[in-house]
């Protein structure tokens, strides 16, 4: 379980600006409802993982306070100064909205950097109490048995000492980009390892901030040697794929081939940025077998799969109208961009009012679709995505292959379907997506009689032994293995 910032926070940007590293902000409870929530994960077996914010803090941290007192006060390196080039700001560099990242500060009349708003101002890792203080706090909730860590904007951590220009194109591209994924990040993200490592079963995810299309390669660098750095690392191309076979194919492949020898692959398709999965892919239609295919992938993929609140059912991304938008980049850009809010809408539990997410009407709208898609009716609908991913679940408990595994991709051009094997020396089972609306002869496969059906996204497939040819039916998922007496 993965919880996003939790910390003291003015919640300029929903808590990714922390003004207190130790304390938990009044919204989501106390301290003493956090060490619960970890004691009844662990007695559960689910390992918590808290996000990480050590690029900036918000400026009501009493660092930045200090820092910005004067410029001889001892904190006022803890943050990125400079007094500007002839009365300008110092260099370029924008925000990842836009705007020049400097601000003038009124205190002193220096800027300050700052890769977000305003009110996030850039800690400068280059002074070693800015280490020093954070990996002090990351031990403090070791120390709790946070089980891990998600790094948010990793590779932005250093930005290149002599502040020079970056290219017109640093928005849409990191080639010879100045201010994200300077070498130091690397330096720095292997002393973090070697902390995080005196502590076992602990793992770091590392968010790797590219411009679409991903960048696949770059964020399988700051796993290192696939030992000596961040244990994941997140590529979001998948999310900025399009919709096909061959395009799907070309990213996953070129995603393991990339990978250090020893690094563990993650993978996921929705977030608190990038919106939902289901809405990512064009073609608004076939929605809820898309959701159901993605989710075969997700959950049969050699790698860590990271689910979305509410993806479980199949939840959309919700227009939210400008007089609700809470997400400041909503807000800042509309009606070029809405925000972040559409895929931040109550979880959907149930049919009643609020879809059974509180009594009091929540922060954002619920999704008009709750009366038929949540928990509660999925849980009994035969087929329904929620019992898809859980079916998924258990198959991937019972088949080791399916976490373990090595994959190979059996690939044919044109085909519309996505083949692959995975393979330990026990076992081996086949994996089979047609991402396009018509039936689909799968060859390839071993076609004989041990072979059965494990599981298929489309219930008019009985699951049991499998007959060949096998044609697949529109957008249907399908994992298909041998015959075991043992199901290991
Ligand atoms: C990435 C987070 O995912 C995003 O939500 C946040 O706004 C920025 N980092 C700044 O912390």
């Amino acid at each position: 379980m993965w919880l996003s910032p939790i910390y003291a926070s003015p919640l300029v940007d929903e808590g990714y600006d922390i003004s207190d590293y130790t304390a938990i902000h009044p919204r989501y409870g106390t301290m003493e409802d956090f060490n619960r929530l970890l004691e009844e994960a662990h007695s559960r077996n689910i390992r918590v993982m808290i996000d990480l914010v050590l690029n900036h803090t918000s400026v009501l941290h009493p660092w930045f306070t200090e820092a910005r007192s004067s410029t001889t006060h001892a904190r006022r390196d803890w943050y990125i100064w400079h007094p500007g080039r002839k009365g300008r700001k110092p260099n370029n560099w924008l925000t990842n909205f836009g705007r020049s990242a400097w601000k003038r500060d009124e205190a002193t009349g220096e800027y300050y950097y700052h890769s977000f708003f305003p009110e996030q101002p850039d800690l400068n890792w280059r002074n070693p109490e800015v280490k020093k203080a954070m990996f002090n706090m990351v031990k403090y909730w070791l120390a709790k048995g946070v089980d891990g860590f998600r790094l948010d904007v990793a590779n932005m951590l250093f930005k290149e000492e002599g502040l020079t220009n970056n290219p017109a194109w640093a928005l849409v591209s990191d080639r010879n980009v100045y201010n994200r994924n300077q070498p130091e990040v690397y330096e720095l993200l292997r002393a973090f390892r070697r902390l995080l490592d005196r502590y076992p079963g602990r793992v770091s995810i590392g968010e790797i901030y590219v411009p679409p299309p991903g960048n696949s390669r770059l964020a399988a660098s700051f796993m290192g040697n696939g030992q000596d750095m961040l244990h994941m690392a997140f590529d979001f191309t998948l999310i900025f794929t399009r919709w096909s076979a061959c395009a799907f194919y070309q990213a996953l492949s070129k995603y393991y081939r990339v990978l250090p020898g020893g690094g563990w692959p993650c993978f996921v398709f929705s977030n608190h940025d990038l919106g939902r999965a289901v809405n990512h892919y064009l073609f608004p239609i076939d929605k809820e077998k898309k959701a159901k295919l993605l989710a075969t992938l997700l959950l049969t993929l050699r790698g860590t799969p990271f689910i979305y609140y509410g993806d479980e059912i199949g939840m959309c991304n919700r227009h939210i109208p400008r007089s609700r938008i809470r997400d400041r980049y909503g807000r800042l850009l509309y009606p070029f961009y809405t925000g972040r809010d559409k895929a931040r809408t109550p979880m959907q539990w149930d049919n009643t009012s609020h879809a059974g997410f509180s009594p009091a009407s929540p922060w954002l709208p619920v999704h008009r679709n709750y009366r038929q898609c949540n928990v509660a009716s999925q849980q009994v609908q035969e087929g329904s995505v929620f019992t898809h991913y859980r079916k998924l679940l258990q198959l991937r408990r019972e088949l080791p292959v399916l976490q373990q595994g090595t994959i190979r991709f059996l690939y044919k051009r044109q085909a519309g379907y996505l083949l692959y094997e995975r393979t330990t020396d026990e076992k081996c089972c086949w994996i089979a997506l047609n991402f396009s609306p018509f039936v689909r002869k799968v060859t390839g496969l071993p076609e004989n009689e041990a072979m059965v059906v494990y599981h298929s996204s489309d219930n008019r497939r009985m699951c049991g032994r499998a007959t060949f040819p096998l044609r697949l039916f529109p957008y249907e998922a399908v994992v298909i293995g041998k015959e075991r007496t043992d199901r290991k």
